[in-house]
């Protein structure tokens, strides 16, 4: 028998839409991709630029196994700066993405048997990683309005909880947690000794104001202790082939992240790296212009959205680049869930938008807008079309 941890994993949803509308695309199919999540945009020149330096410089052997120190300063100055949490640079580790990170730290800190609570809707990976390590995911639905559900979080911890996962900006839902429920649910996690706090902060640089964001490890020093940030460079800078994640942590557990890296993958890319330390220097309006950007799509597709309100629901994102939408009026017929309207969208309308039931939501569809406004608005009209076509 293989492993049973493995066996348990499913293949990811959103990569499977991916799949079939690459293939129809090879046909020869006009399709619109919403489906994927990383942005459209190009890594900045600049930091294009600094790869090119590490090579002429042959940089180009291992590293520290942790990452190089000056990527390592940077992170906690980035941190301090932005988030007001102080770290040393021995609290962080340079992983390769913040899958890998999230990963880690699932390991350091999960034994066999052990659950781990998850926020749905959720990232698809979150619950496949706890099966991995092999955990027990817990899956707790947020609020209507996608805030934390702080009861049901505080009902669904006991003596086998270990971790809580977190993500805000949140994919597939957009939302963002507020200031005061994240120290409310701190409050919950200090009052138990053995629960940590495992906290995606991947999409923290693509938020709309005024909308800001917190990370719970900001609350007090106690806090830091007990949470696990992640965060990394492929949504905010638009490096996702680069793989450059991170982890910040108490010095403990960056110590076992370590050792893990260690035995798994050693350092991260050099190259990778060297361009990262100089990424988190460049003039943050290069940043700015892309949350631009997906700002004004947003608001295409929202004032859409508006107009279609007897058929779709959304909640408004607050931040990074998906929308969430509520297809419940049309389930049950001949379209019995969110796979089924998924392919449907695909396959006669030659839109790929991903099924709820990846994020563990059914009725919805994520639709990402990490796409040209051209492809947007024609996007928009094959679903205006698919929506009258459904309502015959
Ligand atoms: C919520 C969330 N966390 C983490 C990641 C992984 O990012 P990376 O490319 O750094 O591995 C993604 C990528 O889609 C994501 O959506």
């Amino acid at each position: 028998m293989f492993n049973r941890n493995v066996l348990g994993v499913g293949a990811s949803a959103t990569i499977m839409v991916a799949d079939k509308a690459r293939e129809l695309k090879e046909k020869g199919i006009d399709v619109i991709s919403f489906a994927l999540g990383e942005p459209d945009f190009d890594t900045p020149e600049i930091i294009k630029n600094y790869a090119k330096e590490a090579l002429d410089k042959g940089f180009t052997k291992y590293t520290d196994l942790k990452g190089i120190k000056p990527l390592r300063d940077k992170i906690c100055e980035k941190l301090k700066n932005d988030n007001n949490i102080d770290y040393s640079p021995d609290e962080i580790i340079v992983s390769n993405g913040a899958k890998h990170a999230l990963f880690n730290a699932l390991y350091a800190l999960v034994n066999p048997g052990e659950e781990v609570i998850i926020i749905t809707p959720a990232w698809v990976s979150y619950v496949e990683q706890v099966k991995l390590v092999g955990g027990i995911p817990i899956n707790i639905d947020s609020n209507e309005d996608y805030s934390l559900p702080l009861d049901k979080i505080k009902k669904a911890i006991n003596s086998n909880t270990k971790a809580i996962m977190i993500n805000s900006p949140c994919n597939p839902t957009g939302s963002v947690y507020s200031e005061d429920e994240l120290r409310k649910l701190a409050a919950i996690v200090l009052e138990h000794k053995d629960v940590y706090v495992i906290s995606d902060e991947i999409y923290e640089k693509i938020i709309y104001l005024p909308n800001k964001h917190f990370s719970i490890a900001s609350v007090s020093e106690g806090m830091k202790e007990k949470t696990i940030v992640i965060n990394g460079f492929s949504k905010a800078y638009a490096m996702t082939g680069w793989r450059m994640g991170y982890s910040a942590s108490s010095k403990e557990i960056a110590k076992l992240i370590a050792r893990i890296q260690s035995h798994m993958t050693s350092c991260p890319n050099s190259i990778s790296q060297y361009s990262c330390v100089r990424a988190l220097d460049i003039d943050s309006k290069i940043l700015d212009d892309m949350v631009v950007k997906f700002e004004k799509r947003k608001k295409i597709i929202f004032d859409w959205v508006k107009k279609h309100t007897d058929d779709i629901k959304v909640v408004e994102p607050q931040g990074a680049f998906y929308f969430f939408f509520d297809f419940s009026k049309f389930m049950g017929g001949k379209i019995k869930n969110s796979l089924d309207m998924s392919m449907y969208l695909l396959e006669k309308h030659n839109i790929a938008l991903t099924a709820g039931s990846a994020f563990f939501k059914e009725n919805f569809l994520r639709m990402s807008y990490a796409a040209s406004e051209k492809n947007i608005i024609e996007g928009l009209n094959r679903l205006e079309k698919a929506i009258q076509e459904l309502k015959k």
